[in-house]
């Protein structure tokens, strides 16, 4: 069946029961909004490095492989059940993502002669219903390095310049090392959480672009994410 004001579509896939043609032209969309300027190197205390990038279709081995590496606990606190691993569909809505309304990042560590890379990070913010989520995690072999600290600015200051203003992250109960980086961007703790008893809903507020509010002084024109709780903007 053709779709009223789109010309009818010569090139059909049978797997796909689609037309390979809109396939292409989807993939081309997604290509051009890549967002290359979350492209980044890092180096942690301990020597490590890895490469930190958006998050590519092509990733969903990798990214099952760093859910299956976590440890139990890290795995609850970050989906909020208990999953050995990711359900094929949770799974590609994780790594086919359009780069607007969800924008991930990962760090990965570099390959060499010995080993393949390896994602060992992951943070993304989702657009739905009014609210844009935050979550992330690292996994255990490189936490407490700095790593979630460093992927969590980089994304706030992209979703500030893409014109995010809210974000939520739900914690699980228990989750201090969440719930300390999160109160440490400024996010407070919202009287009530949607999701009931045990998860407590922090909102960050994040300051639009200092380049569109202060165009003057070179310093204004790199984008920054707020620290101050709005209460304080406000005055
Ligand atoms: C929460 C998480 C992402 C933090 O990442 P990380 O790389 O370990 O954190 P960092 O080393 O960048 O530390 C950032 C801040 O987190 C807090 N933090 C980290 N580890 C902590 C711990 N063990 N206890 C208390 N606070 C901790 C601190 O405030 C720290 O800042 P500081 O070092 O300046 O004091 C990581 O622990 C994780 O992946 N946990 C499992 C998944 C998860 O909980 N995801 C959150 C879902 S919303």
């Amino acid at each position: 069946m053709s779709t009223p004001g789109r010309p009818e579509c010569e090139f059909r896939s049978a797997q796909h029961g689609g037309c390979l043609m809109s396939a292409v032209l989807d993939a081309d969309a997604r290509y051009l909004r890549y967002p290359s300027a979350l492209i980044d190197r890092l180096a942690l205390p301990d020597g490590r490095r890895v490469v930190v990038r958006p998050v590519l279709g092509d990733d969903a081995l990798a990214t099952q492989d760093f859910v299956r590496g976590l440890s139990l606990d890290s795995r609850r606190n970050r989906f909020h059940i208990a999953l050995k691993e990711l359900p094929p569909a949770t799974l590609r809505q994780l790594t086919d993502v359009d780069h607007v309304g969800h924008v991930a990042i990962v760090a990965e560590t570099l390959a060499d002669d010995k080993h393949e890379a390896a994602i060992v990070a992951e943070a993304r913010y989702v657009r739905e219903g009014g609210d844009t989520h935050f979550a992330i995690a690292v996994a255990d072999a490189w936490q407490g390095m700095g790593l979630g600290r460093a992927l969590m600015q980089r994304l706030l200051r992209y979703a500030a310049r893409h014109g995010v203003v809210r974000l939520v992250a739900d914690i699980a109960d228990g989750n201090t090392a969440m719930l300390r980086l999160a109160l440490s961007f400024g996010g407070r703790v919202a009287a009530s959480s949607p999701h009931g008893p045990g998860v407590t809903r922090v909102v960050l507020h994040l300051a639009p672009p200092a380049a569109t509010r202060q165009p003057a002084s070179p310093s204004a024109r790199v984008p920054r994410v707020c620290l101050n709780p709005p209460s304080r903007r406000q005055r």
